[in-house]
């Protein structure tokens, strides 16, 4: 297959075109530094700068798009949420246009979005029938799926990857987490009850397979491991992985000063569980956390 990624050269999608490139499909990565494109994501990607660079001849029979700039390093002033907002919402807006103007429509689109899309509800089960919650990650989410979804009118299989805090030895979480564990320094996050999906990044990987391959697959999936665990039980997971101590507490008011906003990100969460992938009996490579920790900080 022809396969367009956006963020192609982000921590998943350098993950997925591996995963795709050994599959031998061809693949083409829109990113803002096209000459890190090979380097990033293999020898043989090509690259497109803009969207504005896909002409109706460029023809590609599936989309996955991931572009969008990170939602936790910055505090959100005005400014920041608009930079989150276009970076994923008008940005799929505009690949949406481009793929209902191709000569050839691609197949598929697998879009991006987060388990954040539920919002903060405390210990409620959450499989993809979950409403959407508040808060300004939860209508970016839903804005970014709604966008998409307008690909389904163009005749366009639509799948909406609703993910988890993704564990890789690559960067994204762990990658911010370990420094300050492996000094023993890690620390509970408030009360630490707040539920917290989380996936493997080799499971994800073989999710987004599954999706793009199986014709019958459609609207949302929570991409997460069967078994979410609590802030507090993820903390002792990962001292424990790490065999050092994590006795210290982040306190609530500390990280909302410190981190305004999107404090929320830390101290509330999502139990989100991967009712629609369970239902396909998709197997997990890593179902628990302890396994996957283990195998990421061999
Ligand atoms: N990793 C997680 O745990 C997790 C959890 C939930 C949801 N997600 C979502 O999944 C997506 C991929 O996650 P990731 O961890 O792989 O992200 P990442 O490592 O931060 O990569 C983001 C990608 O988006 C592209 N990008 C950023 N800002 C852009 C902009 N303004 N215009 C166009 N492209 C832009 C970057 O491409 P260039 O720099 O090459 O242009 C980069 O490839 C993100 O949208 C993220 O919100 C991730």
């Amino acid at each position: 297959m022809r396969i367009f990624i956006t963020g192609g050269t982000g921590l998943i999608g350098r993950r997925l075109c591996k995963a795709l490139l050994a599959e031998g499909h061809e693949l083409t990565v829109l990113s803002r530094n096209p000459a890190s494109v090979p380097v990033k994501c293999g020898t043989g990607v090509h690259a497109l700068a803009s969207l504005a660079e896909w002409h109706p001849a460029l023809s590609f029979d599936a989309v996955i798009n991931l572009a969008g700039e990170p939602i936790v390093d910055k505090r959100w002033s005005a400014q920041r949420k608009q930079v989150l907002w276009d970076s994923r919402v008008t940005l799929t807006e505009e690949l949406v246009r481009r793929i209902a103007a191709a000569e050839h429509r691609p197949s598929v689109l697998l879009s991006g979005s987060a388990v954040g899309y539920y919002g903060n509800r405390g210990d409620l089960m959450l499989d993809e029938t979950a409403d959407t919650g508040e808060g300004f990650a939860a209508r970016l989410c839903k804005a970014w799926e709604d966008a998409a979804r307008v690909a389904e009118s163009a005749g366009v299989r639509v799948c909406l990857l609703r993910t988890a805090p993704v564990l890789s030895n690559d960067g994204g979480l762990l990658g911010k987490m370990l420094p300050a564990f492996r000094l023993g320094l890690g620390a509970r996050l408030g009360d630490g009850k707040q539920w917290m999906s989380w996936v493997h990044i080799e499971d994800y990987a073989a999710m987004v397979l599954r999706l793009l391959h199986d014709g019958q697959t459609s609207g949302p999936y929570n991409m997460a491991a069967p078994n979410p665990v609590t802030n507090a039980e993820f903390t002792a997971a990962l001292a424990a992985a790490l065999h050092r101590p994590a006795f210290f507490v982040a306190p609530a008011p500390l990280l909302r000063l410190a981190m305004g906003e999107r404090a929320s990100l830390l101290l509330e969460g999502q139990r989100g569980l991967p009712g629609k992938m369970e239902a396909m009996r998709q197997r997990f490579a890593f179902p628990n956390l302890a396994d996957a920790l283990r195998d990421l900080i061999r």
